[in-house]
């Protein structure tokens, strides 16, 4: 899709990726937190973080030409990214490296409970203890497809439940994301901190 369509066209496409931003703030003090966003294909989230001052911002996908698409917005603010061009279920990551996970419309793709298994595996060899996660999906009564794939769609208590204990919830929230084409998406989103036992 990436390589056929502009980046507005999608469905998920944020002019500001503005609920993210304000909760990763809330979580990432220091203008150096290493931010790793999971399936950030060409969001608009990376632009977002540059400008709010964070140096260590990292963009994961599996698809090349989404993170083409970033970079060639970005222009020269590019080369301030790390782009990952991985799988996040088998991506090699740092242990104990990231200070904020973000995933925003991706873990509801995983419709495989040992895929689901292998993306929490991920999170906690990356997370760093006290680091957090935020992680956004469909919500109970948003669209059970994207892109003609199906997804799971989760209330605040179900995804957090994915994520097993030592991710202590310290809030989640409701929004409904309106795509370019005027169609409301009610999303589920939930901020945890990492509190390994
Ligand atoms: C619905 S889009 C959301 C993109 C972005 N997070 C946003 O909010 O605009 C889902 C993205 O996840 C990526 N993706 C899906 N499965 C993935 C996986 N297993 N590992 C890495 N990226 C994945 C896709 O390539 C796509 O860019």
């Amino acid at each position: 899709m990436y390589r056929t369509n502009e980046p507005h066209a999608f469905s998920w496409y944020q002019a500001e990726a503005r609920l993210s931003l304000e909760l990763i703030r809330r979580v990432a003090r220091d203008a150096d937190s290493q931010i790793l966003d999971v399936g950030g294909g060409a969001s608009t989230l990376v632009d977002g973080l540059l400008v709010a001052g964070y140096t260590n911002v990292a963009v994961l996908d599996l698809s090349p030409a989404a993170l083409d698409q970033a970079r060639s917005r970005l222009g020269a603010s590019a080369t301030r990214v790390r782009w990952i061009d991985a799988d996040i279920l088998s991506a090699e990551l740092l242990g104990q490296s990231v200070d904020v996970w973000h995933d925003r419309a991706v873990f509801h793709f995983l419709t495989d409970a040992s895929d689901r298994q292998r993306y929490v595996a991920q999170a906690r060899r990356a997370v760093r203890p006290g680091g957090h996660m935020l992680v956004a999906t469909f919500a109970e009564d948003g669209p059970a497809r994207c892109s003609g794939l199906e997804v799971v769609r989760y209330a605040p208590e179900a995804l957090h439940h994915e994520f097993g204990p030592d991710f202590r919830l310290l809030e989640s929230a409701r929004e409904i994301h309106v795509t370019p084409r005027g169609t409301p998406q009610a999303f589920t989103y939930c901020l945890c901190r990492f509190e390994p036992m």
